[in-house]
Order: structure tokens, then sequence, then C-alpha cells
């Protein structure tokens, strides 16, 4: 194939109305050709992508390039850190031979760049704590995350409901589990007589798999102050798109706890933000590295859950973009779904590895510049086949790309670097407080302690109307004291009776 109709085609297909950025230029017959240059529309950034390769060739460092863009342009973004590779972000990078012969052929000037960086945590790791009640989870959410049967699952939907009626606010899974032990005793009597009989066996299943959950340290997770999700989406003082890097390295082990988290985080960015026209660029990039993890625990209910909102975020100008070494990791549903394609060099060991690279090439755009099956496995480290949609929603031309190396440092942050980062940041003095408030498993123990010792007072008797928990002196002026908290919680009960789900709203 000769050049020229190479690059027109590049040309025509790289050429976009909105704003586009250069990630590339493309390879042909082995030579990087200048005027062939790759480009990204933001423009359709909110139609997801995938980012493949084997290992070390290069995907986390297409994060690092992919996130920079978009903070340039004043689009947020929010990384999934599983290996702790990404905080090099912070601080500016640094020229070598090898990134200057880069840039030459890119036909690109290299600007070492800092960019501003916040950390989150869900565990004791450093930063910003991530933290949501159970009640936030809702009780469909929460049976999927458990893998419960539907018998099962309208057990959890009476709870909450029975939470809901009792001002008993569920906070911590310590609140979910006294209220399953309640039910299946002292309170059986009562919330059978109000919702019908429930099984003591369905309830102990229930229990087992909470306390599976609280094995993989969910503990740390389920709590308050709960996050605020439009706390990712803040841009800087200089106009550049903050980059939230949650740094999960522990949770390699403890996959149903990462997955649990992703689900509710996705699913109240969905639900906490508004319904957006045809934005010129998204209002949010997650990136999600390792995203295997994400998938190979996850029952099919959780599978179709995530399917379905990751169809619908995209109308709320959130992308998504997944990394995994070989793109059947993704299911097909979700891999379908996904509009650019980054593809770096796969491996060939084995039959099955054959054969994903045959699947692989299949899924791209038919192409006559390359062999792509050839091709997937021969790139070098940073070069990728690339395909996205233009702002018609089309594929453009695939393309084998040479890839701009990240302008900040390729290497990771210092532990001090990340100390001194998170001493200054204004979200981890917002977050990093502990609160205890009244909730279920306090009101209950109270209560069951009160009944033990003979000191409830038999309202019946005492001809005044039926007293409820929060009657009770001691309660009240705690709840005085959380009554911030409460009003939420009453505000959120509300919205979820009104089958609004159990999400924090504006
Ligand atoms: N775009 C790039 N420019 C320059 N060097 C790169 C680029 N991509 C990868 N590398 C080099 O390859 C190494 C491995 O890349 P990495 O992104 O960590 O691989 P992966 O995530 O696929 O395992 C990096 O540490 C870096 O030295
Ligand atoms: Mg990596």
């Amino acid at each position: 194939m000769s050049a020229e109709s190479f690059i027109k085609t590049m040309n025509d297909g790289y050429t976009f109305k909105a704003e586009s950025v250069k990630i590339g230029v493309g390879i042909l017959n082995g030579a990087t050709v200048p005027e062939a240059g790759v480009y990204l529309p933001l423009k359709t950034m909110n139609r997801h992508g995938l980012i493949a390769g084997a290992t070390g060739t290069g995907k986390t460092k297409t994060l690092q390039v992919l996130a920079e863009i978009f903070s340039d342009n004043s689009v947020p973004v929010m990384m999934i850190d599983i290996k702790g590779d990404l905080s090099g972000l912070g601080a500016p990078g640094a020229l070598n031979e090898k990134i200057a012969e880069r840039y030459k052929l890119l036909n690109l000037d290299y600007i070492p760049e800092a960019y501003p960086v916040e950390f989150l945590s869900l565990s004791a790791e450093k930063g910003t704590r991530l933290r949501a009640t159970v009640s936030e989870f809702g009780p469909i959410l929460l049976s999927k995350i458990l893998g419960l049967n539907d018998t099962q699952a309208g057990i959890v939907a009476i709870i909450f409901k029975y939470c809901d009626d009792n001002k008993l606010p569920l906070i911590d899974l310590k609140d979910f589990i006294k209220i399953l032990q309640y039910t299946s005793n002292e309170g059986k009597k009562d919330i059978e007589q109000l919702y019908g009989k429930i099984s003591t066996t369905s309830i102990g299943t229930i229990l087992r798999k909470v306390v599976e959950l609280q094995q993989q340290h969910a503990d740390q997770f389920f709590g308050e102050p709960t996050f605020e999700v439009e706390d990712l989406m803040r841009i800087n003082a200089d106009g550049r798109g903050m980059v939230n890097i949650l740094r999960v390295t522990d949770m390699q082990d403890r996959p149903k706890l990462f997955s649990t988290f992703m689900l509710q985080m996705l699913d109240e960015l969905y639900a906490s933000s508004p319904e957006e026209g045809d934005l010129d660029k998204p209002k949010l990039v997650i990136f999600i590295d390792e995203a295997h993890l994400l998938f190979s625990e996850a029952s099919d209910a959780l599978l179709q859950k995530i399917e379905t909102i990751i169809k619908l975020i995209r109308s709320k100008g959130i992308g998504i973009f997944f990394s995994t070494q070989n793109p059947q990791d993704i299911p097909a549903n979700i891999l379908g779904q996904l509009g650019m394609k980054i593809q770096h060099s796969l491996r060939a060991f084995t039959a099955a590895d054959r054969k994903n690279i045959k699947t692989a090439a299949e899924n791209f755009p038919l192409t006559e510049f390359y062999k792509t099956e050839d091709l997937l496995t021969q790139m070098g480290i940073g070069e990728a086949m690339v395909s996205l949609l233009n702002e018609k929603g089309i594929p453009t031309p695939l393309v084998y790309t040479l890839l701009c190396s990240p302008r900040s440092r390729m290497d990771v942050l210092s532990g001090n670097e990340i100390d001194a980062i998170v001493s200054q940041s204004k979200l981890a003095a917002k977050y990093n407080v502990s609160l205890d408030s009244l909730s279920a498993y306090e009101m209950l123990t109270q209560k069951l302690e009160q009944a033990a010792t003979g000191t409830v007072i038999d309202n019946k008797q005492a001809g005044k109307k039926e007293k409820t928990i929060l009657d009770n002196p001691l309660i009240k002026s705690a709840m005085r004291t959380a009554t911030t908290t409460l009003t939420g919680y009453i505000a959120r009960s509300i919205l979820g009776s009104l089958g609004l789900g159990g999400h924090r709203r504006r």
C-alpha cells in the first residue's frame, strides 16, 4: 500500500469538527509516518473504551497519557490504580534519550508537566477515604453484591423497609448484621406479623454472605461520612481537570470488595448526575486498570447490572475506560459497548492465546494496510492498534500507532511525595474524620438490653400512645447530635419509598 493513500485515509479518518488531541502517529511498513497523525476526539470519549495488551506492553502508560489529555482539557478523571503505578501523574516527567527519540518521530515537543492529583482510598491507604452507607446501597444492589437469590433478596427488601419504618439507620455492616440477627430472634414475631413468614435458613445464608464480605475488609468501606461523587468532578484553579487516583493496591485478592465498590460508585454517579445532551467533551472519565478483577468473580446479576450502567451512564457524559491484558477478559456484552480500542501487543504462547488473537483481530475494522492478526503479536512497547468512534459514531480506520509518552513522571511518587499531596488535600480534610452516629446496631442493642432489664415502661398500661424506640430519652439526645445524618437518612428513606432507590440526591 502506498504511503499517500495511507496518509489520506488517516487524515480523513482522524480529522474531527470539535476538539481533538494528538495521541501518536501512524506506522506503515514498519516506519512511522509523521503526516499521519492519530487524534482523539474529546466529543466521543463518553462512548467508553478498552486498552488491552500483554504485561509490559504499555497499557498503564497509555492510561497515563490519556488522563493527561483529559486533565489538560478540563475533564476530571478518576483512575482505579490497582498496582499503585499511576501516582507519577503528580510530578513532572524527565526527558531522556528514548523519549527524545520518540517525540522526534511524533513530531511533537516534549514538555514535562505535573498534574493536579488527589489520592483516594477505600481502606487504610494514604488518601481521602471513600465510604458509603448500607442504606445508600439500597436493598437491590446489596442483594446483587451478596449474590442472593430472589427469596433472600425479598428478605433484604423487607429488612430495609422495616428499618425505614422504624427509623433504624443502616450505616455499616455491623448494623445490617444486627438487624439480620434481630429478625431471626427477638424481632421475628414482630416482623413476621407485619410482613409475613421469614425463613430463618435464608437469613442464615444472608448472614454468611455478609460475613464473607466482611472478611474482605468491607467494613472499611461501609460507613460515614459518605463520599459525594460530585467531589470527583472538580476542576483545578488553572482550569485542569483533577486527576483522582484511587489507590487500591490491597484489593487484588479481594475482588468482591472491589466490584462492590465499583458498582456502588457507578450507580451513585448514574443516579446523581443529570442527563446531558450533546456535550463537546465528557464530564468525567473513569479508568479501571486491571479490569479483569471487576469481572472475575461477578455473578450474572452483577454483570447485568454493570452492563446496564455502562450503557446508560454515557448519556450523563461519563466515559469508562477498561484496561486489561486480554479483550476477552471483558464480557462480550460490555466489550461491544466500548467505542475506543487501543490494543497493545498480545502474546501467543498457547492455543487459547492464538484463538484470542484471532478473535481480537476479527473485532477490529477491516484494513487494507495491515495484516491485523500478525501485527497483534509484533508491536513494540508503547505502540498499539487504535480505532475509535468519530463524531458520527462510526469507527475510525484501524491504525498501527506510535503513542506519546506521559509528560508526567513515568515512575511512581515516593511515600513522602504522596504524603505531601495528601496533607494539602481539602478533600482529605473533609472526609478523613470519623463519625460514629447512632444507628441500627446501637438502637437495637439498647432496645434488647432494656427488654432484658425491664426498664421499658408499658406504654399501653400508662394509657399513652404506643412509644417507639425513638422516644427513649437517651436516643433522643443522641439523635439531636446526629440530626444531619438522620435528616439525610430520612430524606433518603422517603425517596426510597417512592421507588427512587437508596441514593443521595441533590
Ligand atoms: N508510551 C510510552 N512511551 C515510553 N515508554 C513506554 C510507553 N509505554 C510503555 N513504556 C515503557 O514500558 C514500560 C511498561 O509499560 P506499562 O505501561 O507499565 O505496561 P503494562 O501496563 O502494559 O504492563 C514502562 O515502564 C515504560 O518504560
Ligand atoms: Mg499496567
